[in-house]
């Protein structure tokens, strides 16, 4: 099985893959937890370059393409051979992300976008899209939040309100579209209600025992 996790910044993706990742481990399904950009020691180099808040004048195709080269890698490294040897992959972000954050809301290049997804991606389609739908203000207060104490907001995380409404609009056409494999979570309820949400939903898929 092959699950990805969508959603504006702040949307709470982190929290709920550890506890997903946590049932999964604990009914003994062989597992690994991954993450884009950023998932194999280049993608790290690249992830680097993508969020560094320095870099407000990257080119869009600069963008576009570090992006897909560290998919590249990490679907080459990391999920295929993960898929292949019957695992199951849990990946935060995935190709969906740049559907929406370089092509639905920059409006650009949709089809090249297509296109590179599916050559890089090798093959490897996301069973299930767990997308974690919250209004862009809780999302953006939640990683402003964060900075106090936790992390400092990245390149994308900066952007203004405006571009984060039309991330989650985004999301929910797209979901919209793929309506088999997107699951549309409200995450704007407690988090133990969301994990329990996604626990309902992949129940059906586990092995029985
Ligand atoms: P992410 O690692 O989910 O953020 P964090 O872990 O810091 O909460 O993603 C970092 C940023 O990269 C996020 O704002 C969205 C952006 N991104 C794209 O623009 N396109 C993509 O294809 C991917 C995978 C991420």
């Amino acid at each position: 099985m092959f699950i990805t996790f969508e959603g504006i910044d702040g949307c709470g993706k982190s929290i709920q893959i550890s506890k997903f990742g946590a049932t999964l481990k604990e009914q003994g399904i062989p597992l690994v937890i991954t993450s884009e950009p950023g998932g194999t020691k280049i993608g790290q180099a690249i992830r680097k370059i993508l969020l560094d808040v320095d870099n407000t004048d990257i080119a869009y195709l600069t963008e576009l393409f570090l992006i897909q080269a560290d998919r590249a890698q990490h679907v080459r490294d990391v999920i295929k051979p993960a898929l292949d040897a019957g695992k199951w992959v849990i990946c935060d972000r995935y190709y969906d992300a740049t559907t929406v954050y370089q092509g639905i809301v920059m409006e650009q290049h949709e089809k090249l976008i297509e296109q590179l997804n599916h050559e890089v991606s090798l093959g490897c389609e996301p069973d299930i899209t767990f997308l974690l739908d919250c209004p862009a203000e809780v999302g953006l207060k939640r990683t402003e939040e964060r900075e106090k104490t936790d992390k400092k907001r990245d390149r994308f995380e900066r952007k203004s309100l405006d571009f984060h409404v039309k991330i989650r609009y985004g999301y929910l056409a797209l979901a919209h579209k793929h309506k088999d494999r997107f699951k549309i979570i409200d995450s704007t309820l407690h988090e133990d209600h969301v994990a329990r949400k996604i626990r309902e939903i992949i129940s059906p898929y586990l092995p029985v025992v």
